[in-house]
């Protein structure tokens, strides 16, 4: 929810610990390495019928205490285009598809974030490639797709996620047109690109927009870009229809904060405009989330990762929110 509150300092994610590979496990039941994680135990035994509630709520486990899945392949083969890919959410996205087998596309203004999130899937085994362009300008949005598809070959998703955030207000120096042709035209710009080079069907192809909670409820001063995120649920809605016969699926997630350079912004804007620290500006917001924490880049990607996979195949037109529970539809 960038803009409204200061950023919540998360620990770094530590990548836990491959699980050895152990060829033809599958069937035999699990693996004595592959139990309850520690952290999980003492916490089912905590709550057992009577026991008290644990102090620290079950969404602070360590995840690196989780069990090490084995990385999954859903994407081998398949060429996505990210947008805004070279930092925050896109980044992650990027990382997070490449990770399952994807090749990787990252678009965005600047090259130089982005050839740092080329170097990262590269160096963790991925393909990728950079493609600067401004997603407001259509003639480059097109250019940089095809170039796109003569390299890797035709799209089987577009991830819409450059955008930017911040205030705005009536007067000469009012953002609402620049909010709304970053956060909407661009988006539009990119779906209309990557579905003039889509992968044939009948497999499934996807465009996933990134709106955000502000696209459901509406903030004082934000109008550009609360107009423009509930406008790209409004445009998902339609493409969803439209592509349908193609079987083509068209999907927004809505993400409550996230901790990003944007929402870290958001909370020093806040924290500016009420007089507070940055820690009491943060500590504000965190209290309007019943979880009480902001998400992770990694945990919006995670659902990127579902909706665009062959296990979302019933998915379509649809808003899909990821918020701590700031907001329930
Ligand atoms: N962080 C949150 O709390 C939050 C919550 C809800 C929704 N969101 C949404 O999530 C998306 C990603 O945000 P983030 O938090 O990861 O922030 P971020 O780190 O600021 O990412 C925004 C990205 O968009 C790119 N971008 C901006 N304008 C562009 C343009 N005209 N053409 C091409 N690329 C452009 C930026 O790269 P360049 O500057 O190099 O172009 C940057 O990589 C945004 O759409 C945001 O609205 C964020």
């Amino acid at each position: 929810m960038q803009g409204l509150a200061p950023p919540a300092p998360q620990p770094p994610s530590t990548p836990a610990p491959q699980r050895p590979s152990t060829p033809g496990a599958e069937g035999r039941g699990r693996h004595p390495a592959w139990g309850p994680p520690a952290a999980i135990r003492p916490l089912d035994s905590r709550l057992r019928p009577g026991s008290k509630l644990p102090s620290d709520p079950p969404h602070r486990i360590d995840p690196s205490a989780l069990p090490n899945a084995p990385p999954m392949q859903r994407f081998a083969h398949k060429h996505v285009l990210v947008t805004g890919a070279g930092t925050g959410i896109g980044r992650a996205i990027a990382q997070r598809l490449a990770r399952e087998g994807a090749a990787l596309s990252l678009a965005g203004r600047r090259p130089e974030p982005l050839a740092e999130t080329e170097r990262l899937i590269r160096a963790a085994g991925g393909r990728a490639q950079v493609l600067p362009f401004d997603v407001r300008e259509l003639s480059a949005v097109r250019a940089g797709v095809a170039q796109a598809a003569r390299a890797f070959g035709p799209l089987h998703a577009l991830v819409a996620n450059a955008g930017i955030g911040g205030p705005n207000q009536a007067g000469p120096e009012d953002r609402f047109a620049e909010l709304v042709q970053t956060n909407l035209l661009g988006s539009y710009h990119c779906a209309r690109a990557a579905l003039e080079h889509l992968a044939p069907g009948p497999g499934p192809r996807h465009l996933l927009f990134i709106a955000s909670i502000l696209a459901r409820i509406g903030v004082g001063g934000y109008s550009g870009y609360c107009a423009s995120k509930a406008a790209l649920l409004g445009l998902t809605r339609s493409l969803a229809m439209e592509l349908a016969p193609q079987a083509v699926q068209v999907n927004a997630l809505c993400p409550g904060w996230v901790d990003t350079a944007m929402a870290r912004q958001g909370i020093e804007g806040f924290a500016a405009a009420t007089g507070q620290s940055f820690d009491q500006a943060k500590a504000m917001a965190m209290s309007q989330v019943p979880l009480g924490r902001m998400a992770s880049p990694e945990e919006v990607a995670a659902l990127a990762a579902y909706a665009l996979s062959d296990e979302a195949r019933g998915l379509t037109g649809q808003a899909l929110d990821l918020n701590g529970g700031a907001w329930m539809g």
